[in-house]
């Protein structure tokens, strides 16, 4: 990609009316780091809602299908570009950066290519066409190309696909060389799934891609799609454990990483634990990525329920993205919204009066044995103002009228929500911002179990607030 792209797609575009207002796109584009969707090409011409929030909240973009062979070349020779030329006019328009996806697939290939007709000479003929007359194409407008897709078993050998049993496994180096020629300016990835944890597939993945480079092969980075389930509830151990370590190794080979396809698919019906489950889990994508240097993008595979490929794919599962049907935002993109900024914080708070701790696990606040379940998830609201939830991320702590402290689902828009932490004395004061009083132990009880209510500040016990990063 020309630095001149660069420096212009790395501007955000906000509306003027939206100004105010906290994206995907401005919290990520604060961090230096691309924040993109899968865009759905019939979407994209139909639906002026989803075109919106494909401006606002993202600024990269995937073709889903439009750039697969079988969409850009259904006949020999006999090219349909629109699609992927409508996706790439859009980003141009919106300052985004395209990866391209994707060029060598055994899925998503025009009948002439897999029905078996051509000789192996003539499928590579095609296949070096292919490459090239796509990646010319765009060169200059699409800043990354997923060069090969798929390419390993699932015990870490290379997979039987026609390109595997027609060309030999020298058709993954050639893919790269034809794509480098055609647009030497483009960042060539390898991607694959189901290789962030560890297991033979990362394994074989790690090993083909320091063999390639160490030949000479010109891939610059390492997708990893991160399809990811919640399987039956939020408190089954959720995934994405070892993304974060996984991203390290790999950038360890000098290549740049990159989550590319990333969903949380529900078993269905959708609940809130569920719900909650997958918030939690786009957050620790979130995280993962910005705790590695090399990790320059994170792309949703569709940003909203109301396309996806899950339901007609994996039946019995869906509600996959991050807002739903109506484009309303869930759990999930509150979560990676707030994964994505860098003043959330999770800490205990401990009443220094009884050492006990903040806790949300019921529908009264109240304070508890200090444990992981009291481990407060504080969101940055505004400056040193925070919604302070559960672990899950699902609950809020509200004031209510005559004093009370509960719980109610995140977020309501309004101040019974909206907490100021105030530093006063050896801690901090929870200030609600709905009454200005803060939050205390009924009776300065020094018991467990004991609940939280809203009293005047002056003189009340404090909180310490363990993981508190300093206010900036
Ligand atoms: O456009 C036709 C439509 O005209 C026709 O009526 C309909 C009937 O089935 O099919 C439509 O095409 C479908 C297309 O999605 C658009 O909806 C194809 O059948 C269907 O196979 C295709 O599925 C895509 C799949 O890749 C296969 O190409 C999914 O949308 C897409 O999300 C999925 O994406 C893949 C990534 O490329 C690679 N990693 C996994 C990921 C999820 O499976």
């Amino acid at each position: 990609m020309s630095a001149v792209l660069l420096g212009v797609m790395a501007t955000a575009v906000v509306p003027a009316s939206a100004a105010a207002e906290e994206t995907l796109r401005t919290v990520a584009a604060a961090r230096n780091l691309r924040v993109g969707a899968a865009v759905n090409d019939r979407a994209l011409e139909t639906d002026n809602g989803y075109r919106d929030k494909l401006k606002y909240e993202f600024n990269s973009v995937t073709p889903e299908n439009a750039m697969k062979w079988g969409n850009v070349e259904p006949e020999p020779g006999v090219h349909t570009w629109a699609k992927a030329d409508a996706v790439v006019s859009f980003a141009q328009e919106n300052n985004q950066m395209v990866r391209g996806h994707t060029l060598v697939w055994h899925g998503g290939l025009p009948t002439w290519v897999s029905d078996g007709s051509l000789s192996d000479q003539e499928l590579r003929a095609a296949l070096q066409r292919h490459v090239e007359t796509t990646v010319k194409r765009y060169a200059g407008r699409v800043a990354v190309w997923d060069v090969v897709n798929e390419v390993l078993a699932e015990d870490g050998t290379l997979r039987q696909s026609i390109w595997l049993r027609r060309l030999g496994p020298g058709y993954i180096a050639d893919a790269f060389r034809w794509a480098r020629a055609a647009d030497p300016s483009a960042k060539l990835y390898i991607n694959d799934y189901n290789a962030e944890w560890n297991n033979p597939k990362r394994a074989g993945l790690y090993n083909l891609v320091r063999d390639l480079r160490a030949q000479g092969v010109p891939i610059d980075g390492v997708g990893f799609q991160t399809h990811a389930m919640i399987k039956e509830s939020a408190s089954e151990p959720l995934p994405l454990t070892q993304l974060r370590s996984t991203l390290q190794l790999f950038a360890g080979l000098g290549v740049d990483v990159a989550v590319t396809e990333l969903d949380v698919r529900l078993k269905l019906p959708v609940d809130e634990s569920r719900l909650a489950a997958q918030g939690e889990v786009y957050r620790r994508a979130a995280e993962a990525c910005l705790a590695v240097a090399r990790c320059v993008s994170l792309t949703m595979w569709s940003l909203t329920d109301r396309y996806s490929w899950v339901p007609s794919s994996v039946p019995g599962w869906g509600a996959a993205h991050p807002l739903d049907e109506n484009l309303a935002k869930k759990p999930a993109y509150l979560r990676l919204r707030s994964g994505l900024k860098d003043r959330d914080f999770t800490s205990n708070a401990v009443a220094s009066h009884s050492g006990r701790c903040l806790s949300l696990s019921g529908t009264q606040a109240v304070q508890a044995v200090c444990g992981k379940d009291q481990r407060l998830l504080f969101h940055r609201v505004a400056t040193k103002t925070y919604q302070i939830t559960d672990p899950t991320g699902y609950w809020c702590l509200t004031a209510g009228s005559q004093n009370t402290l509960t719980r109610t689902p995140c977020p309501a828009s309004g101040d019974d929500q909206r907490f100021e932490v105030r530093p006063s004395g050896d801690g901090q004061q929870l200030v609600s911002l709905r009454s200005s009083r803060c939050v205390v132990v009924r009776d300065r009880s020094t018991a467990a179990g004991a609940v939280l209510e809203q009293a005047p500040c002056s003189g009340t016990p404090v909180w310490e607030l363990t993981d508190m990063p300093g206010h900036p």
